[in-house]
């Protein structure tokens, strides 16, 4: 029998009919229509899932809908301010943190979560935060100088900007699509 869930999703509340097996990944999905929350293993073990619940990073997958019941969620798509990228999403842009993208929503939450608990990470700290999240291309020496980046941004730095000069076009991903 299906439940209702009130659920904050980057701002907005909302409030659904679900099953109770229904994870929060797949509520995100398709019943919120965010997509920029990828589903990239069956095994909890990618991180291309990763959302923020009441400000900590979790996987989605690993969590079921009713569980975020009168809980915040922040998916990707809730980062930016208007049309102003977070600097992480910026960072990851500058330092061409992705390659395919499949991966960077996930990577972009976990450093989101990881810089507003540590300002300031090692790069010993920058890797263990980011543990939980894969990347199959294997592009994590750009995705650790886009955390460095955003770290130095947020601490009142200035971003370095972008090293290609052919688009002006935001990658998809970084942006939340
Ligand atoms: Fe959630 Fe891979 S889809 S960890
Ligand atoms: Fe391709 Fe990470 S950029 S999986």
């Amino acid at each position: 029998m299906k439940q209702t869930v009130a659920v904050t999703v980057n701002g907005a509340q909302r409030e659904d009919l679900v099953e109770p097996r229904t994870l929060l990944v797949h509520y995100l999905r398709e019943v919120a229509g965010l997509t920029g929350t990828h589903i990239g293993c069956d095994t909890s073990q990618c991180g291309a899932c990763t959302v923020l619940l009441d400000g900590r990073a979790v996987k989605a997958c690993s969590v079921f809908a009713v569980q975020a019941d009168g809980r915040s969620v922040t998916t990707v798509e809730g980062l930016a301010t208007g049309s102003t990228l977070h600097p992480v999403q910026q960072a990851f842009w500058n330092e061409h943190g992705l390659q395919c993208g499949f991966c960077t929503p996930g990577f972009v939450m976990a450093a989101a979560h990881l810089l507003d608990e540590n300002p300031s990470p090692s790069d010993d700290e920058i890797r263990k935060g980011l543990e939980g999240n894969l990347c199959r291309c294997t592009g994590y020496a750009n995705i650790m100088r886009a955390v460095r980046s955003a770290a130095a941004a947020m601490n009142g730095g200035a971003q370095s900007q972008p090293a290609a000069t052919g688009s002006a076009a935001q990658p998809a991903a970084a942006a939340g699509s």
